[in-house]
């Protein structure tokens, strides 16, 4: 078995260059790389063709035991490939010096592997120290670093078995970004921590990747953390084998086979709606709405000509006000503002579709309504514009494998 083109279902990186316009250029390409590990007949690895993005964070996800920490080993040649050959920014350097090589990509190890016996310092100098730094710029560097990574400089001559375990975490990827290398390589960068904690760090690393954008391998087994940190991701199965090879949002709308489904799990479609904002959607506007010195009279003509069951009201300042459906308004009241039930919050549109579903989950009329940053109301969201939005992805993700997928398989 090999995680080449052979399956029409097993969209293989190099296929996905049909895509053209919207994948950038290749920093690293895997190509046809094996790895038996010695006394093994399986391969760990087996005939991987992979393209890493430049840039971007590429996610390889997959069950334990899948072959995710060998792959990246391969990457730096911390372990050698049976055969295959690795392409670094066009050159081939499957036989460079290894020593070469890794000082021009970071590592963060699983399980931190901070060195117990060196400060917190000389972990992060690790790499600086190699390249043979001078001290001064050494200090400079790791002083910039623990800021950058949110540590106290007094940090500085700690031992790691001083540190947290977020702490620890820290220090590894202020050692990996040690000499400032293009490329990056994380196996479980924020494993063994507490969710609240993982989930700080993650979006730390987010922001500064937005600044630093680095070419990322980052290695995980949780989906969620996938589809939180991957530009693009690669669902792997035994041996390495690309399952899938995709942006979150394309996996998410259409996973290729059983084996991503599964992998994926239930709910794939509403982690889906965190891809989409409000302000890329087309909002109802058809909805009813009055102004609030509206007679309830009147109100009650607009409500009975719409198939809605309830209408809203908007104050002086066009901010949604109130709720009133039917029998709010047979009271004929004379103030709509003192009517119905009010409108408790509101939904800015830089919200993404699952705030949006979440909103009109907890809203009184089963609808979210959309305020621009003035309040002043914008549209409704309500559970067929979701739904729409939802087939609509679904649909736009199996065109894209139609158009660009299946052409390709045949190559
Ligand atoms: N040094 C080694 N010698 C022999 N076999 C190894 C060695 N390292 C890993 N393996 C085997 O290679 C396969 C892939 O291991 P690898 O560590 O790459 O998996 P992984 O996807 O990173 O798993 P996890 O999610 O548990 O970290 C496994 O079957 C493992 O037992
Ligand atoms: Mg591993």
């Amino acid at each position: 078995m090999t995680s080449t083109a052979s399956s029409p279902i097993d969209p293989a990186p190099n296929q996905h260059s049909a895509t053209g316009v919207e994948k950038p250029a290749t920093m690293i390409s895997l190509q046809g790389v094996t790895k038996t590990y010695d006394g093994s007949v399986i391969p760990a690895v087996d005939s991987l063709n992979l393209d890493i993005p430049e840039g971007e964070i590429l996610v390889l996800v997959g069950p334990s035991g899948c072959g995710k920490s060998t792959t990246l080993r391969l990457i730096n040649r911390m372990i050698e490939p049976t055969s295959g050959r690795i392409i670094f920014d066009g050159e081939d350097v499957t036989s460079v010096n290894p020593d070469l090589l890794r000082r021009r990509i970071g590592y963060v190890i699983q399980q931190i592997g901070l060195f117990p016996h060196q400060t917190i310092a000389q972990n992060i100098a690790t790499v600086p120290r190699l390249l043979g730094w001078d001290k001064a710029k050494i200090n400079a560097r790791v002083t910039e670093l623990l800021d950058v990574m949110g540590l106290p400089n007094d940090f500085k001559d700690r031992y790691p078995k001083e540190l947290s375990g977020g702490q620890a975490q820290r220090v590894g990827v202020a050692r990996a970004l040690g000499s400032d290398p293009a490329v990056l390589l994380m196996d479980e960068p924020f494993g063994a921590i507490d969710p609240i904690t993982r989930d700080r760090l993650q979006n730390e690393f987010l922001r500064l990747q937005s600044e630093l954008k680095k070419t990322i391998v980052f290695v995980t087994h949780d989906i969620d953390e996938a589809i939180k940190m991957g530009d693009r991701i690669a669902i792997l199965g035994e041996q390495s084998r690309i399952a899938q090879f995709d942006t979150p949002e394309r996996i998410l709308a259409y996973p290729i086979d059983d084996f991503v489904a599964d992998f994926i799990g239930s709910g794939s479609t509403l982690k889906g709606l965190n891809f989409e904002r409000v302000r890329d959607i087309d909002i109802s506007t058809s909805f009813p709405v009055v102004s609030h010195d509206t007679s309830a009279t009147e109100a009650k003509t607009v409500l009975d000509a719409s198939p809605e069951r309830s209408l809203l009201v908007l104050d002086a300042k066009s901010h949604p006000a109130r709720w009133l459906n039917d029998k709010d308004l047979a009271a004929t009241p004379a103030d709509l503002l003192a009517a119905g039930v009010e409108v408790t919050s509101t939904l800015p549109m830089h919200a993404t579709l699952h705030d949006a579903l979440e909103e009109l989950l907890m809203s009184n009329a089963g609808q979210a309504t959309v305020v621009d940053n003035s309040g002043v109301y914008q549209g409704i969201v309500d559970i067929e514009v979701l739904a729409d939005v939802l087939k609509g992805m679904r649909a736009a993700a199996r065109r894209h494998y139609e158009v660009h997928v299946d052409s390709a398989g045949q190559s």
